[in-house]
């Protein structure tokens, strides 16, 4: 298949795209960035270099792909609206469009599964619309968890933490739950979402982990060579560090991936962050 992925240099992303190709696949990746778009070259995926806000720069490659993946993100002021346009255009391209949104569409509670609703206002409405958009189409939607694995995402706050302050820092108390996936189960799950027939279908990508957040943030502390300390932040304080992202990291969930079993036959491999909290220390090391 020919395949087209939108953030292939981010942390999903590019996790995605060379998974893909180590299927065979033809991967065709985005990136604004030239010394990125090596990386992707020396990987065997085709680099296009473009900005999602300019579609004459990507459209050609895209409209090339029997499968569009969006992993991009631009956070800030254009989230939504440089969101939107970005899914419309991937629509527009012809081929069956895979979009990442994630599972802080449910809010704290659960077990949820791909049939329940939000009951109120999720942290990011306008995710929802965009979500109804690709599966109007006939598109796929992912809901990863918090991806941990290699430098990790959320997680590598947790070693920054450790490492410049002693302390992991984390939102409350971290008596909550998060729902987790490792970054390469994450991936299989896109390459086998991308082969399938499937249609208008939503997933959920999480793993059977269910450490409480201070267990990780106190693995990784560990890890990090701080003997485990880990730094409770208020609501307030955190939001202002992290901004909005500070209620998704507050949260307390229990989500259920097993659709993408029944489905897709996934199995995660991983089975959570604390097992090798000492291997992602090191390579968000390496990567720093
Ligand atoms: N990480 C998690 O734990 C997690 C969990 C659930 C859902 N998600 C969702 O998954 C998606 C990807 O997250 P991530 O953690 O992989 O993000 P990330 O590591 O920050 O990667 C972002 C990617 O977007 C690209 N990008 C940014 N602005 C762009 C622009 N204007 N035009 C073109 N490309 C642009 C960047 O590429 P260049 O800089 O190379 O251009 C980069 O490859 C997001 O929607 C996020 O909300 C993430």
């Amino acid at each position: 298949m020919k395949i087209f992925v939108t953030g292939a240099s981010g942390y999903i992303g590019r996790a995605v795209a060379e998974a893909l190709r180590r299927r065979g696949h033809r991967v065709a990746g985005l990136t604004r960035s030239a010394v990125k778009a090596r990386g992707l070259e020396a990987r065997e995926i085709e680099a296009v270099i473009g900005d999602m806000r300019d579609s004459s720069a990507w459209k050609h490659a895209a409209s090339r792909a029997d499968v569009l993946i969006h992993c991009a993100v631009e956070y800030g002021a254009q989230y939504e609206a440089l969101d939107r346009e970005t899914v419309n255009g991937l629509l527009a391209c012809g081929g069956r469009v895979l979009y990442t949104s994630g599972v802080w569409q449910y809010g704290a509670g659960g077990p949820f599964d791909e049939s329940t609703a939000f009951a109120g206002k999720p942290l990011m409405p306008w995710r929802t619309e965009h979500e109804k958009l690709v599966l109007a189409a006939k598109g796929l939607v992912i809901r990863p968890g918090c991806v941990y694995g290699g430098a990790g995402g959320l997680t590598g706050l947790w070693f920054e933490g450790a490492v410049e302050q002693k302390a992991a820092p984390i939102v409350g108390e971290g008596a909550n739950r998060w729902a987790v996936v490792h970054r390469e189960d994450l991936a299989d799950l896109y390459v086998r979402a991308s082969e399938s027939a499937l249609a208008g279908e939503l997933f959920n990508a999480t793993d059977r982990s269910r450490f409480s957040v201070r267990e990780m943030a106190a693995a990784a502390s560990r890890a990090a060579g701080a003997g485990g300390a880990v730094k409770s932040l208020a609501l307030p304080e955190a939001e202002k560090l992290y901004g909005a992202m500070a209620r998704g990291l507050a949260l307390d969930q229990h989500v259920d991936s097993s659709k993408a079993a029944r489905l897709l036959d996934w199995t995660p491999r991983f089975n959570g962050f604390t097992d090798h909290a000492d291997r992602f220390f090191a390579s968000w090391k390496a990567v720093r």
